[in-house]
């Protein structure tokens, strides 16, 4: 049996749609070259994102029928805490409709004006609230190989130094995004966190956990540190909760539902401040936005997101997928994490500069010639307006993410899409780049325009 075989089979089937050549050419210039904004019917195969795109188990549909509606203190809540409370040992359970509205709460909560949060690199929208909150966000990774297996950690030199330095006492807490989405989707280690934990004591910060995918990390743990062996994926996870003093996450990732998000910590004052913050913006601290079906859904999915058997099909297929993408000519991002495949166009197209956009270039085309879709993680998502305001400061890299929604494509959906990548890379000498005719001050690559150059 191939170590990536789905361990399910399919009880449920939606058809995909096949546009022509035509209608994707359309569809591209109607978008103005944007991704986002390509409609789902004209998409074959999406991979977009592993966010909210879950197909859920029998268990779970049967789960949302014993969904409890009534507005306060509901059985789903109490369901829900159960489950989050035995997972994350926190105590204080706040659900809300997904991770961005907890990351806005709980920042907002800890940090003002001038200060700074610091990370292994916040995800774009945790960037966005530390920044509402007119605080820094400060990313250091460290710098990964294909030999490096936790390539997610924060680097402990550079985040030494900046607390040591004229800033340090600016710093009001630390984040780490398990795993890290922004950087490769790349594992933390449990030892990195651990010296992450003596350092928020030293520093008297705290210690925040984005534990979005911590389900995945907890397995590229396992998978990757001998010292774990003896123990379940189930009691990683939980000692990366122990570790930390809160986290948030999106449950639209490993709650295998399709929204939702939780807060869950220890500081009962800090939780006092967060629920009044849920009330004013999601709803009754016992449903924070979502339907009581939801939270029975989630609270299943939390369950099932820790089987070894899923996890190792999740983690193989995905090192599977990056082996037919390199076939097709693709430079991969290695080693491969759980939820996507990131490929780094700035190689496959080295004749367009990062301000014209290269990984846009590849996603777009990958649309065009076979009605895939992409994320682009390059200069379009990270850059930021140069001194003169027209030229971009160009991204570290420039990356696109083939991201592997759960439970939802079989082995032949992605050898398709490893066809269609091998006819773009057929021509990438041809490709061209793009420039920006429109874009928002935050998170533009969702609504901007483009036209190619
Ligand atoms: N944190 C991480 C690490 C994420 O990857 C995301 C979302 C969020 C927070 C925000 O959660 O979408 O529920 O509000 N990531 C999605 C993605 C959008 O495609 O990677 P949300």
């Amino acid at each position: 049996m191939p170590a990536f075989m789905e361990p399910f089979r399919i009880k449920a089937v939606e058809p995909i749609p096949f546009p022509s050549v035509a209608e994707r050419d359309a569809a591209l210039t109607e978008a103005g070259h944007n991704i986002f904004r390509i409609p789902a019917r004209l998409i074959t195969i999406d991979m977009l994102t592993d966010s909210g795109t879950s197909a859920m188990s029998a268990a779970q549909w049967s789960a949302l029928l014993s969904g409890d509606e009534s507005y306060a203190g509901a059985r789903s809540f109490e369901r829900f805490e159960h489950v989050v409370r035995e997972l994350t040992g926190y105590p204080e359970v706040l659900p809300v409709h997904q991770g961005r509205a907890a990351e806005r709460i709980i920042l907002h909560e800890l940090l003002g004006r001038g200060d700074v949060s610091v990370s292994n690199t916040h995800f774009d929208s945790t960037r966005a609230s530390v920044e509402a909150a007119g605080a820094d966000a400060v990313d250091l990774p460290v710098e990964y190989d294909e030999a490096t297996p936790f390539g997610g950690d924060i680097d402990f030199d550079r985040l030494r130094r900046l607390l040591t330095g004229d800033g340090g006492a600016r710093v009001r807490c630390l984040v780490l995004t398990v795993t890290n989405n922004a950087n490769g989707g790349q594992p933390v280690s449990l030892d990195n966190a651990r010296v992450v934990r003596q350092i928020c004591d030293e520093h008297d910060i705290p210690f925040l956990l984005d534990a979005s995918r911590f389900a995945e990390n907890a397995y590229l743990v396992h998978h990757r540190s001998p010292e774990t062996s003896g123990t379940t994926v189930r009691e990683t996870a939980r000692e990366f909760f122990r570790l930390a003093d809160a986290c948030w996450a999106s449950l639209k990732k490993d709650g295998i539902a399709n929204i939702g998000g939780l807060i869950a910590l220890h500081d009962a004052d800090l939780a006092k401040r967060c629920r009044a913050k849920v009330i004013e913006t999601e709803g009754f601290p016992t449903y924070g936005g979502l339907a009581g079906r939801d939270l029975d859904a989630l609270a299943q999915g939390l369950l099932e997101v820790t089987d070894v058997d899923y996890l190792r099909y999740r983690a193989e297929s995905a090192r599977w997928f990056a082996g037919v993408l390199a076939e097709a000519g693709l430079p991969v991002l290695r080693p491969t994490g759980c939820h996507a495949v990131y490929v780094d166009a700035g190689r496959l197209l080295p004749h367009i500069p990062p301000h014209q956009l290269p990984a846009t270039a590849l996603v777009n085309e990958l649309y065009r010639a076979g009605a895939v879709r992409t994320t682009e993680l390059g200069t379009l998502v990270f850059g930021r307006p140069g001194t003169d305001g027209a030229t971009d400061i160009p991204a570290p890299r420039e990356l696109v993410r083939f991201a592997i929604p759960r439970r939802v494509y079989t082995a032949s959906h992605l050898e398709y899409v490893a066809e269609v990548a091998e006819r773009v890379v057929a021509k990438a000498a041809d490709l061209r780049g793009y420039r920006i005719v429109e874009q928002d001050d935050v998170m533009r690559q969702f609504t901007a325009i483009l036209q190619p150059v």
